[in-house]
């Protein structure tokens, strides 16, 4: 298995090509949006040292885990286990990241459809004039109402179709390299307006100075499930991607890379963001609209505030296409190698049955809100599952893939490039694939759902 059949395989053109694009799966609403809402909900600093934990252990382990089986089997999020371990049920944790990729997308595209609505908004110059308690109307009522958050989230999702269907290289490749650093660039001053607003001291001890008493077993799992979403690791988007990394590519600096920009951008986010709230007196835990109700009152306060509004949404929207990309194709790459079907009509299908769970999740919001399980909408419920249960459980089988199934040769091969790179870390990254990290995940997974009692 020397997976030399690369040519016939789409590919990135250079190392900074699957960089770029790995990043900008990485780094979406996930970090700006999720990170913060998150984050406030579940206390703060002990959150995002935890997070910060897991991210320098688990999360970079499973990264580069699912960067190896990809390049190695040159496949599919599915096909890569079919090919690596035939005749065994490996398969099944292939089926499981396709599900995860159906249910990611079906909410995610809901708030890809109101950064959308704010790009709209911030173009005809709906916020100004406007003071907090108004921009959170606005807000409030937008999401309630039912056609126009629909309308968005489709259109959306025919953007990120329209992308899928040029192809891997000519798709994603070009929209990453520039804009992602200029987004990088807005975030930075946003967050020098932020921090000199009167009050915002709270927001930064809120983010930074950890409180050890609110860390309960919600609030690690919490952890644990942002650090896999805002990585996109644990359902094979990076098997995938992986699939069309170089041979030549050191996949351990890599993953360093895409690890440290993803992270830094959700730190970024929260400074941006945090400060601002204490200071406009909203909650920190106000939920899934918190950063929607922030980020207007943040403009009014900058000079220029009308062209930094524009293009700070413009430059969201493409940072979540870049991840919803990655998200279909982990969807239409298998459905292209294993069901045979043309890219085009993979494309099609597939985000036309994922639009059907997405209505559902936007319409949780308004029609469905009185709809609960388990206490929680339909929103809830796909948000809470992908990131908290469908990918930690994906990683746990993806390491133990790695760790136990091929085993140390090949991984030896694989981080090294055949022997002709070093990489210091590899006994422990073996010891945290095999033992460290399928415990610690499976543990956290059950102390957060309360198996051993008390929360
Ligand atoms: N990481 C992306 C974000 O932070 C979302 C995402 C894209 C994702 N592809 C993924 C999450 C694969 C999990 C798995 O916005």
């Amino acid at each position: 298995m020397t997976g030399n059949n690369v040519a016939a395989r789409d590919g990135f053109s250079s190392k900074f090509g699957v960089v770029a694009a790995a990043a900008g799966s990485a780094v979406g609403l996930g970090n700006i949006w999720r990170f913060p809402y998150v984050a406030g909900e579940n206390g703060g600093g002990a959150f995002l040292l935890i997070y910060l934990g897991f991210i320098l252990t688990i999360g970079v382990s499973v990264m580069l885990a699912e960067f190896i089986i990809g390049r190695r089997s040159q496949s599919n999020a599915l096909g890569a286990f079919k090919k690596l371990a035939p005749s065994s049920l490996w398969w099944l944790v292939g089926v499981m990241g396709i599900i995860a990729a159906f249910v990611i997308l079906a909410f995610y595209t809901t708030i890809a459809g109101w950064t959308l609505e704010y790009l709209f908004q911030a173009i005809g110059n709906g916020f100004s004039a406007k003071n907090a308690a108004e921009i959170s109307g606005m807000f409030d009522s937008f999401q309630h109402s039912t056609a126009r958050p629909l309308i968005w989230q489709l259109l959306f999702m025919g953007l990120t179709a329209a992308v899928i269907l040029g192809g891997v290289q000519k798709g994603i490749e070009k929209y990453t390299k520039l804009l992602m650093p200029m987004l990088v660039l807005l975030i930075v001053i946003m967050c020098v307006r932020s921090v000199t607003l009167d009050g915002a001291g709270e927001g930064l001890k809120f983010l930074f100075k950890p409180d050890f008493s609110k860390i309960t077993g919600n609030v690690v799992l919490e952890a644990l499930g942002q650090a896999f979403f805002s990585m996109s690791i644990g359902m094979g988007a990076l098997i995938t991607y992986g699939s069309y990394v170089q041979k030549d590519n050191r996949l351990p600096s890599t993953t360093f890379q895409i690890a440290l920009a993803d992270t830094g951008i959700a730190i970024l986010a929260g400074v941006m963001i945090f400060p601002a709230v204490f200071a406009f007196g909203v909650q920190p835990d106000a939920g899934t609209g918190l950063v929607f109700q922030v980020l207007p009152i943040i403009f009014q306060q900058m000079p220029g505030g009308y062209i930094f509004g524009v293009f700070f949404f413009l430059l969201l929207t493409v940072a979540a296409l870049t991840s919803t990309i990655s998200l279909l194709e982990v969807v239409v790459a298998w459905a292209i190698e294993e069901l045979k079907m043309t890219r085009r009509k993979a494309t099609i299908l597939f985000a036309a049955a994922i639009s059907v769970l997405g209505v559902l999740a936007t319409l949780s919001f308004s029609e469905l809100s009185e709809f609960k399980l388990f206490g929680k909408t339909i929103f809830d419920n796909l948000d809470w599952l992908s990131a908290n249960l469908l990918l930690p459980l994906g990683g746990v089988f993806i390491v133990i893939f790695l760790g136990w199934i091929l085993g140390p040769k090949i991984i030896a091969d694989e981080v090294t490039n055949q022997g002709t790179i070093k990489m210091k870390l590899l006994k422990i990254f073996i010891f945290i694939l095999r033992y460290l990290a399928p415990i610690a995940i499976l543990l956290v997974f059950l102390n957060g759902i309360g198996v051993f009692g008390g929360n």
